[in-house]
């Protein structure tokens, strides 16, 4: 077993109805969850490793791709989704090259949708690392990209 699953695969969870929590506490410790810790937990519970899979998959809160540096979190609640949350969504995608899920090759940035983050009076809001990005449209989805691009990242100018 892989050191880091020591604390969370405990012989009181030896039980498959822990699955969906051991789950939750690995992409809790690690950002995602790691194809090894899948195996890990197959392993544990004495399931089929497509067990384990097929409940992961199913249940769109697990990611299985690590963080970006910049964590993008799209609010996908009910007032961001009424104000135009998935459009804004789709820019943030557009211009990360990447899909839901998904992290930059240069792996600066992730991309996920989230339920409610608790200002639905500032819809529709995009959190970036611990950033609130209120009022968000797709046009203003560059702009805020280009506010936490680190320095180093930025294009030289041509003269
Ligand atoms: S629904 Fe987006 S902040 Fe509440």
């Amino acid at each position: 077993m892989k050191p880091e699953l020591v604390d969370i695969l405990v012989p009181n969870k030896k039980d498959r109805r822990h699955l969906i929590s051991l789950l939750q506490q690995v992409q809790y410790k690690f950002g995602y969850i790691p194809k090894e810790a899948m195996l890990a937990i197959a392993d544990f519970l004495e399931i089929p490793e497509s067990t384990v899979y097929g409940i992961a998959t199913f249940y769109n809160l697990f990611r299985f791709t690590p963080l970006g540096k910049h964590p993008v979190k799209v609010c996908m609640g009910t007032a961001c989704h009424l104000a135009g949350g998935k459009l804004v969504l789709e820019a943030m995608a557009r211009e990360l090259d990447i899909q839901v899920g998904g992290i930059t090759s240069d792996q600066e940035f992730s991309l996920d949708r989230v339920a409610c983050v608790g200002c639905c009076a500032l819809a529709p809001v995009v959190v970036v690392s611990d950033s609130v990005y209120p009022r968000m449209t797709p046009p203003k989805v560059e702009e805020v990209l280009v506010t936490v691009k680190p320095v180093s990242q930025e294009q030289p100018e041509k003269h």
